[in-house]
């Protein structure tokens, strides 16, 4: 429609006079900030954008292949994949306490980010998905309480020592708004419509400890999770959903045998803002494929919960 054709055309413009013949590095991660920050200033200066993917180990099965599929293989924009996925796992061993986790996985990304930013000539432009809510938020002292109760790190939180002077060309958008210029722009209705997912990605879905074995069974139960929901075809209705691995383990009975294995609890929830949400009312149907499928196909989960707790007092994710 016309005034997505304005905004896109007008935001090319301003792009290609800011930076001139810099080069613009952007951190991808999959989400549709990023995706459509990317999309959009590729279109304004092709080649002269670097787009930099931080493999942290705590990403959804397949994620890291479908980001490079998407961006490096359909839309030709020049993707660098920097795989410190070993370094953020040795750096989390032992460590359960949920803030302390998402300090670490700050520090490990700006490393990473720093390490392959380095291999960039001329890079003097970073491009960052900063929202209007955003710049809100950021302006006013004692906004809402709720936003600073968890450190966020997300990609648009690199520290600005690293020097570089910013791109930001979301700044008067709103997030429905974002999804139709990624509509406008081509990107996959998936990537268009994907529920927001934390930068600490599963770390802070693993209540616990995270290891690679307890990664492994977190990522098979969560895409059994979306896979049903999208098939039950309530993706769209429910803002995000998601699947926590709890550090318990329950009595259960397998053939004969007595078992004792992990609690898998499912999450989804419908909100407008996310500063408060309330438990999505999935039928129970659709509960029972997932429950059944998750413990059938899951090694190491006898018994799926769901969460029917609203925000506030619980929160979205679990930690
Ligand atoms: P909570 O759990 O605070 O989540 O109700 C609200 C929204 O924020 C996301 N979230 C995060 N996003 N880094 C992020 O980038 C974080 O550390 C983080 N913690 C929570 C959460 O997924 C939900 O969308």
């Amino acid at each position: 429609d016309w005034k997505m054709s304005d905004f896109v055309g007008e935001t090319i413009d301003s792009v290609r006079r800011q930076v001139g013949d810099a080069t613009v590095i952007c951190g991808l991660s999959g989400g549709v900030d990023s995706s459509v920050v990317a999309s959009l200033i590729h279109k304004a200066i092709g080649d002269q954008l670097v787009c930099i993917l931080v493999d942290n180990g705590l990403l959804r099965r397949n994620e890291r292949q479908t980001i490079v599929a998407t961006f490096r293989d359909h839309f030709h924009i020049d993707l660098r994949v920097v795989d410190w996925s070993q370094q953020f796992l040795a750096a989390l061993q032992g460590v359960t306490e949920p803030q302390q986790k998402r300090k670490i996985i700050g520090a490990e990304f700006i490393a990473a980010f720093k390490s392959e930013a380095a291999k960039i000539p001329n890079a003097r432009f970073l491009a960052q998905g900063t929202l209007y809510p955003d710049v809100i938020e950021s302006g006013s002292k004692d906004g809402n309480p709720a936003a600073n109760i968890k450190l966020h790190h997300n990609v648009g939180g690199l520290p600005a020592e690293l020097g570089f002077e910013l791109v930001e060309p979301l700044r008067d958008l709103f997030k429905d708004e974002v999804r139709l210029v990624g509509e406008h722009l081509g990107l996959p209705e998936d990537m268009v419509w994907r529920h927001p997912f934390p930068g600490p990605g599963l770390g802070v879905r693993i209540v616990g400890e995270v290891t690679p074995e307890r990664l492994e069974v977190l990522r098979a139960a969560d895409e059994i999770l979306i896979d049903e929901i999208k098939a039950a075809g309530l993706y769209r209705q429910i803002s995000q959903a998601l699947a926590v691995l709890v550090p318990v383990s329950t009595v259960g009975v397998m053939g004969d045998e007595r078992s004792y294995e992990s609690v898998i609890a499912l999450r989804a929830v419908e909100t407008t803002d996310f500063m408060t949400a309330d438990f999505s009312h999935i039928p129970y149907d659709v509960l029972g494929l997932i429950s059944t499928r998750i413990i059938n196909e899951v090694r190491g989960v006898n018994r799926v919960v769901y969460d029917v707790s609203s925000k506030p007092p619980a929160t979205i994710e679990w930690e």
